[in-house]
């Protein structure tokens, strides 16, 4: 790590901001909770129905929905809006996010695995994804701290059966303990970076750091940087039997990826439905929108 990560942090500014983070929250006594519910069905199959609304037409927007109802104006700068509010106004409203699941080393090779949701694959050719490691009161994080010392990672997907052993990697080691080690997930070989593979994961994407975005303009003094790393595929791996046969789709059932939603709920694909995309060519004389739309559409120079 830079001294650039935690420069202008002092310690009295950080217990402070220690005292005010509550992104990890006491859960009460979860184990009682969870004792009343229904088991997790691993074999309930993913159902594919109807769309919603299969009749829609164009010009339609919702059908059956109200615009009865104001929106709340928020500034997420506000002076008297606490951070911890939009973390969990984001985090519960931009749902469900995927879960990257992050094999990093150190420049000693030391490993690390931890998940991130903020995060997407953000283009295809080439093959590109964007993480967001998030401030913290004290150091940043070490999967930040080992991207920006080696550049290298794999990517690993999160299907439903890992979560557990996922969820125990979020756990705040101390720099330098492997949570491969905290969850018993098991290592495989890479080929074009240093960290491991996770076996279990159907999906693995080998990958290096492209750009860094680095963010210090957080509400409380005494937090860690905040930062957007943009990572390049390398190279893929796919579990054999999981795909077809050229191993351009993965199939849901096997994949069975988790979604998490707010606070620490995580989500579980039930049921899917299909969307055909459209060209404009195919459908606009089927429309009677569409062609008046065509019709009075500025000329092309
Ligand atoms: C499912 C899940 C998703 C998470 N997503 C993020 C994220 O997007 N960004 C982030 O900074 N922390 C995220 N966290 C928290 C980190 O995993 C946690 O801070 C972890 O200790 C970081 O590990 P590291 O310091 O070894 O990199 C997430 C935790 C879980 C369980």
């Amino acid at each position: 790590m830079s001294s650039s990560a935690t420069a202008a942090v002092s310690e009295a500014e950080t217990a402070a901001a220690q005292k005010n983070y509550q992104i990890v929250q006491d859960s009460g006594n979860f184990d009682e909770t969870q004792a009343k519910r229904p088991d997790f069905d691993h074999s309930k199959p993913i159902e594919v129905t109807k769309s919603p609304n299969p009749n829609w037409d164009y010009g339609q927007g919702v059908p059956g929905a109200s615009l009865a109802g104001n929106h709340h104006e928020i500034d997420p700068y506000a002076s008297d809006r606490p951070m911890i509010n939009n973390y969990r106004l984001l985090v519960s409203g931009i749902a469900p996010r995927p879960v990257g699941f992050l094999s990093t080393v150190n420049a000693q090779g030391e490993k690390n695995l931890s998940p991130f949701s903020y995060f997407q694959v953000i283009d295809h050719d080439p093959p590109m994804f964007i993480v967001g490691f998030s401030s913290r009161p004290s150091r940043v994080k070490d999967t930040y701290r080992n991207l920006r010392e080696t550049g290298e990672c794999v990517i690993n997907t999160v299907s439903e059966n890992m979560i557990e052993a996922v969820n125990a990697t979020s756990i705040d080691a101390p720099y330098g303990v492997s949570e491969w080690d905290v969850s018993g997930l098991h290592e495989a070989p890479s080929t074009t970076v240093k960290p491991s593979r996770v076996a279990e994961s159907v999906f693995n994407i080998e990958g290096k750091v492209i750009d860094i975005k680095e963010f210090t303009d957080h509400q409380q003094p005494g937090m860690s940087l905040a930062a957007t790393v943009l990572i390049k595929a390398t190279r893929f791996w796919v579990k054999e039997g999981t795909a077809n046969e050229d191993y351009s789709h993965i199939d849901l059932e096997k994949l069975r990826p988790v979604g998490q939603l707010g606070g620490i709920s995580y989500g579980r694909i039930g049921s899917t439905f299909e969307q055909p995309r459209k060209r404009w060519s195919d459908e606009v004389g089927k429309s009677e929108i569409l062609a008046k739309l065509d019709a009075a559409k500025p000329v092309d120079k």
